[in-house]
C-alpha cells in the first residue's frame, strides 16, 4: 500500500507536467549528499555488554525511578549493536549517500583513558563501518553525541578543564582505529545541550542546573577540547587520510517580533549559535561581545570581581580560531523574540523571550513546530555572519507519536528542503542534508514517546522491527532522482 502512495505521487506529478500544469521541479547541485542520522546512547541498547562501562545516560536513567518520561532508558534502545547488518540495509534500501552515527566513548575505552581499548567495542564499529564502506555509504562520525563516560562525570565532566586532554585522547584513539575509513568527523553534538542543558539546567544528563556558572565553564571547555582534537587530526592524519572536522551546532531561527525587536533577535543569535560558532568561525574568534559585555557587566553588579564567562587564554583563542573544515548544522525550528525588559534573576544573563505561535503546524516534541522560513533566514544568517562556510545539515527532522502514516513529516522534509533550496540559490554553501532519523529511538527524557524515524521501530518486538513509514519512500525517491517535485 506504501510503495503504491508513493509511486502514484511520482507519477500524479509526471502527469501533471504532461497536462501542462506549471510545475518547477528543484534539482539539488551536483555533488550534494543526502543522509540520514542516529546516536550511540539512542540507538545502540547493550548498555553493558562485552565491557562497555556506565556512562551518565545510563546513569541518568537507572538512578533515579522514571526520571524519563515512560519511565524507560536505553539499555535496549534499537538493539543496534546487535542489528547493524540491518540497519545497512535500510541506507541501502533509501539510497543514502552518507550515514552519521555517534561513538560511544566508554564501550571503546571502558576506563575512559586509552590504557584499555575494548575490542568487541571495536569491533562492532568496525563491522558498521565496513558493511557501508562496502555498498559506498559514507560514514559520518561524531566523536561525542551526549554519553559521557561516568567515571569523568564524577571528576566533573565538562567543567573540569583536564577535560580536553581527556578528550583529545580518546579523539585521537578514534582517528587512529577508523581514519582510514572514516573522512567526515564530527567532535561534538550540540554544545548548546551538552552545556547549556545538561550544566546549565535539567534538560539532559547531568542534569547539574547551575546555570550562569556552569554552562560557561562547559563551554569554554569544550571549544578547546575540540579544537585539540581538530588539530590532532589536522596535524598527524590529515596528511594520511585527507579527511574533514567540523562540529555539529544546534540553533534556531529568532524572528523579531518586530522592527523594534531585531536587536532582541541579534543578541538571541548570537547567545544560541554565536556562543559556540564565533569562537571558531569568525576572524576574530572568541565569544561574541554581547556576551562579554552583558555577563561581566552583571558579574560586576553582583559584586563578582570578574566575569562568570569563562574567557580563553591567547593561546587558546589561536587554538580555537579557524578549528573546522565545515560547519555542522542542527536544524529544527524557530521562534519569535523579543526584549522582555524584566529584571533578570541572579543566574541569567540576557532579558531576551521567545514564543511559538500556536498557528505554527505541530510535531509531537513541544518546541518543534514547522517553520520552514526559519530555516531560509537561518542559512542566511550563517553566510553572512561566518563568511560563507562549507555547510553540512547534520540534522533535520521532525516528531509525531507514531504510525507509518506520516503526511506531516513528508510536508516537513519537503517544506525545508525547499527552504535550504531557496538558501542555496542565494548563495548559501550548503553541501550536504541529513534527516533525523533513520529510525525511532531513544528521544532522550521524552523516552519512546516521540517518534523521530524514516523506519518505525517496533520496541515491543524481540529484534526490535524496522518498517519504513510512508516518509521513507517519499526520501528514497528525493535522493533517487535528486529533485524535489512540486
Ligand atoms: C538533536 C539531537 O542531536 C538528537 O539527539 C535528538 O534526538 C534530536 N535533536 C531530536 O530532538
Amino acid at each position: 500500500l506504501i510503495l503504491a502512495a508513493s509511486f502514484f505521487a511520482v507519477s500524479n506529478a509526471k502527469a501533471n507536467i504532461l497536462n501542462g500544469v506549471k510545475q518547477s521541479i528543484r534539482n539539488f547541485p551536483d555533488g550534494f549528499m543526502f543522509g540520514a542520522a542516529t546516536a550511540s546512547y539512542q540507538i545502540e541498547g547493550a548498555w553493558d555488554a562485552d565491557g562497555k562501562s556506565e556512562n551518565i545516560w545510563d546513569r541518568l536513567t537507572h538512578s533515579i525511578p522514571c526520571r524519563i518520561k515512560d519511565c524507560s532508558n536505553g539499555d535496549v534502545a534499537a538493539d543496534s549493536y546487535n542489528r547493524h547488518t540491518r540497519d545497512v540495509e535500510m541506507m541501502r534500501e533509501l539510497g543514502l549517500d552518507h550515514y552519521r552515527f555517534s561513538l560511544s566513548w566508554s564501550r571503546i575505552l571502558p576506563t575512559s583513558f586509552p590504557d584499555v581499548i575494548n575490542d568487541a567495542g571495536v569491533q562492532y564499529y568496525n563491522n558498521l563501518i565496513n558493511a557501508m564502506l562496502k555498498y559506498n555509504i559514507e560514514p559520518m562520525v561524531t566523536l561525542y553525541h551526549w554519553d559521557l563516560p561516568q567515571k569523568l562525570q564524577e571528576m566533573g565532566g565538562w567543567t573540569n578543564p583536564h577535560v580536553v586532554d581527556w578528550f583529545a585522547d580518546y579523539a585521537r584513539v578514534a582517528f587512529e582505529l577508523f581514519g582510514d575509513r572514516v573522512k567526515y568527523w564530527m567532535t561534538m553534538n550540540e554544545p548548546h545541550e551538552i552545556c547549556n542543558a545538561g550544566y546549565g539546567g535539567m534538560g539532559k544528563a547531568p542534569q547539574l542546573n547551575f546555570k550562569g556558572l556552569a554552562d560557561y565553564m562547559c563551554a569554554k571547555n569544550l571549544l578547546v577540547a575540540h579544537a585539540k582534537a581538530y588539530h590532532i587530526y589536522n596535524d598527524e592524519f590529515k596528511p594520511k587520510h585527507g579527511g574533514v572536522v567540523g562540529m555539529a551546532i544546534s540553533a534556531g531561527w529568532a524572528e523579531p517580533e518586530s522592527e523594534e525587536h531585531v536587536e532582541a533577535s541579534n543578541e538571541a543569535l548570537l547567545f544560541g549559535i554565536g556562543q559556540y560558532a564565533h569562537p571558531i568561525y569568525t576572524k576574530e574568534g572568541d565569544f561574541p561581545q554581547i556576551m562579554k559585555e552583558k555577563v561581566a557587566v552583571k558579574s560586576a553588579a553582583q559584586g563578582y570581581y570578574r566575569s562568570r564567562l569563562i574567557e580563553f587564554t591567547p593561546e587558546e583563542l589561536d587554538m580555537v580560531r579557524g578549528s573546522a573544515d565545515f560547519f555542522g548544522l542542527n536544524h529544527y525550528t524557530s521562534s519569535i523574540v523579543y526584549r522582555s525588559n524584566v529584571t533578570l534573576a541572579n543566574n541569567e544573563d540576557s532579558d531576551v523571550s521567545s514564543y511559538q505561535p500556536s498557528s505554527w503546524p505541530t510535531s509531537a516534541s513541544s518546541w518543534l513546530k514547522q517553520v520552514p522560513w526559519g530555516f531560509h533566514k537561518l542559512l542566511n544568517y550563517i553566510r553572512d555572519t561566518y563568511d560563507n562556510p562549507v555547510v553540512i545539515i547534520t540534522e533535520n527532522g521532525f516528531s509525531t507519536l507514531g504510525g507509518l502514516e506520516d503526511d506531516e513529516r513528508i510536508s516537513y522534509y519537503r517544506e525545508y528542503l525547499n527552504a535550504m533550496l531557496d538558501a542555496i540559490e542565494e548563495g548559501c554553501n550548503v553541501a550536504g542534508y541529513t534527516a533525523w532519523s533513520l529510525m525511532d529511538n531513544f528521544e532522550w527524557l521524552e523516552g519512546y514517546t516521540e517518534r523521530f524515524g524514516l523506519y518505525e521501530v517496533d520496541f515491543t518486538s524481540a529484534n526490535r522491527t524496522r518498517t519504513p513509514r510512508k516518509s521513507a519512500f517519499v526520501y528514497k525517491e528525493i535522493v533517487r532522482s535528486r529533485a524535489l517535485d512540486p
